[in-house]
């Protein structure tokens, strides 16, 4: 069970309160950055091959201190290790959280309702590995005889965000020969554009669904199955074309999918927590299985430093408390993640459902409504683009945006000065965040620029920036399998941690049913040619103009 303590009751919030009231809403970060010259290594942190600079922050020690304080008296250390015990924590399905089991190297066992699940966790991963060496050797044949080329997976949500992050991220691991596509829309343009692009022959589906009743999944898996059924004729085709990864294997079997060429995941496997499940075999097809064990490593690293480490020097802690800081101390409603990679242009997307589907609750573990803020808006895209687009409002906009910032010190493809002036950018932006640009600079810079004193008086308060904007940096030394798994790991636990800390339940995530079970209701009505009068004037109205704009 979790604690279930209101945190704004602790003491440490009402400290923390009067500490912003009192200090920090007076201070600027660029000028603790002149007081305190050791204030780098002091708000950093190295892990393997990523270091995290949490120092252009609106912290001081005190702070830190005291969100520490906030993290003990939520009793968050107890909370991590009874999620890593296998207790059942995600009490509203009364089930336990174990995606850290998947990628569990210690040797030890994992326990769930008295027994242990590293056996089936390692027989599931021995079978996505010699199935993927299959595929991969040619062994594995399709209908007329040709290996696959081409792996189309098809899921929506975690069963889709993941794994197309993961390969996206790592295409510089592509094996040769395998082209992954991923469709997950039920708009019926996803699957058309995507089938145009492969060919029955060489096309393995994996149909990607924990509970193999999603709607757009299953209306994708069906129209994938009469497209491959137009060309193979034969039914019996079927078992060398389209796997499941799923957890139900009656749904699977239903289906028409031979229940052998299925790949197990278990209730403890968290929709938007499951990449590193059977619902990774796109992965695993696409990089290797070598490659796949790097990246569950790497996960594995973060969740033993996430065990062991102190508080204080805990990453996925300290990311999580400055971001409490942000939004409950300090009004801000959202944070960006800006990836200075192109290979992440999904990282910002993919944590988009990782936290606001984990973290976007009002209700808190006793049932009650919350009195504060909890989960933020997620969102971002890679550096430089996000530069010349949305920076603007970060920068002079009236929110506040704490940022996250991510880029890799080598990148894969080292051509000319390309990564330099990326690199440039990258540190550029968060000096800019903090130290802005005052009144004074831009008058002299204005004059040394030939404006008459008319000009600059004009000119002068749109250029002035305020700066003291907050930022982390994640400098990685090269995003590999190891380095990726251990950013994603860090990620998640940040999320729990939040989740602890806000007295909410992270795993569950009923606010996504109420649209499920309308559009249930609605699409019968779609059917026919009557007017429809069961619902307000507006969806009544949008409904039947539908209808008469379809004649
Ligand atoms: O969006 C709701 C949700 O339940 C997600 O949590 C999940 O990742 C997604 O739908 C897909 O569910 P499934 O894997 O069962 O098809």
């Amino acid at each position: 069970m979790l604690p279930k303590i209101n945190p704004t009751t602790t003491q440490a919030w009402l400290l923390l309160k009067k500490h912003f009231d009192d200090e920090i809403s007076r201070t600027k970060i660029s000028d603790l950055f002149k007081k305190d010259t050791e204030r780098f290594s002091k708000f950093s942190i190295s892990f393997d091959d990523i270091l995290f600079d949490f120092s252009k922050n609106l912290i001081t020690e005190k702070t830190m201190q005291l969100l520490r304080s906030l993290a003990e008296d939520c009793q968050v250390k107890s909370a991590i290790d009874a999620m890593f015990n296998g207790e059942s924590i995600n009490e509203t399905e009364n089930r336990a959280v174990l995606h850290t089991a998947l990628r569990n190297f210690s040797g030890n066992p994992v326990m769930v309702d008295g027994k242990d699940v590293m056996p089936d966790v390692q027989r599931v991963l021995q079978q996505m590995k010699s199935f993927a060496e299959k595929v991969h050797s040619g062994e594995w044949k399709g209908y007329t005889g040709k290996k696959i080329k081409y792996i189309v997976n098809i899921g929506i949500g975690g069963s889709d965000l993941g794994p197309v992050m993961v390969t996206e991220a790592l295409k510089p691991y592509w094996i040769e020969g395998i082209e992954p596509y991923f469709v997950s829309n039920v708009d019926g343009t996803h699957i058309a554009e995507t089938l145009k692009k492969v060919n029955p022959e060489e096309t393995l589906f994996l149909i990607a669904s924990k509970t193999f009743t999603t709607q757009e999944t299953m209306t994708n898996a069906h129209t994938a199955r009469s497209w491959f059924l137009e060309a193979a004729k034969n039914e019996s085709e079927i078992a060398k074309h389209f796997v499941a990864l799923s957890t139900n294997e009656k749904a699977v079997a239903q289906f028409g999918i031979d229940t052998a060429n299925m790949f197990e995941f278990w209730d403890w496997v968290g929709g938007r927590y499951s990449l590193w499940s059977a619902i990774g075999l796109s992965i695993v097809l696409t990089i290797g299985y070598d490659h796949f064990e790097a990246l569950l490593k790497g996960a594995y690293k973060t969740d033993e430093h996430f065990k062991t480490a102190p508080l204080d020097k805990n990453i996925p802690v300290i990311m999580a408390v400055l971001g409490i800081w942000y939004i409950n101390f300090l009004k801000a409603q959202t944070q960006v993640i800006l990836p200075y990679d192109q290979y992440l242009h999904r990282f910002a997307a993919y944590f988009q459902q990782g936290d606001m589907e984990s973290n976007g609750k009002s209700i808190d573990r006793k049932g009650d409504e919350v009195s504060y803020k909890t989960g933020p808006v997620i969102w971002g895209e890679p550096g430089t683009n996000g530069q010349h687009a949305f920076y603007q409002l970060i920068h002079q906009g009236t929110i506040l945006i704490p940022a996250d910032f991510i880029a890799p010190a080598i990148s894969h493809n080292p051509i000319g000065d390309h990564h330099l002036k990326l690199m440039s950018n990258f540190f550029a932006q968060t000096e800019a965040l903090m130290n802005g640009k005052d009144e004074k600079t831009v008058r002299e810079e204005l004059k040394a620029a030939g404006k008459t004193d008319e000009e600059i008086k004009k000119l002068t308060p749109f250029k002035v920036f305020k700066g003291n904007k907050p930022t982390n940096s994640f400098l990685i030394k090269a995003i590999t399998p190891e380095t990726l798994g251990s950013l994603i790991a860090l990620y998640e636990h940040k999320i729990f941690v939040q989740g602890i800390i806000w007295n909410i339940f992270s795993f569950d995530q009923w606010g996504v049913e109420l649209g499920k079970q309308l559009a249930g209701q609605i699409l019968p009505e779609l059917e026919n040619n009557e007017e429809v009068s069961a619902h307000d004037c507006s969806t009544n109205g949008l409904i039947n103009k539908f209808k008469e704009m379809r004649k």
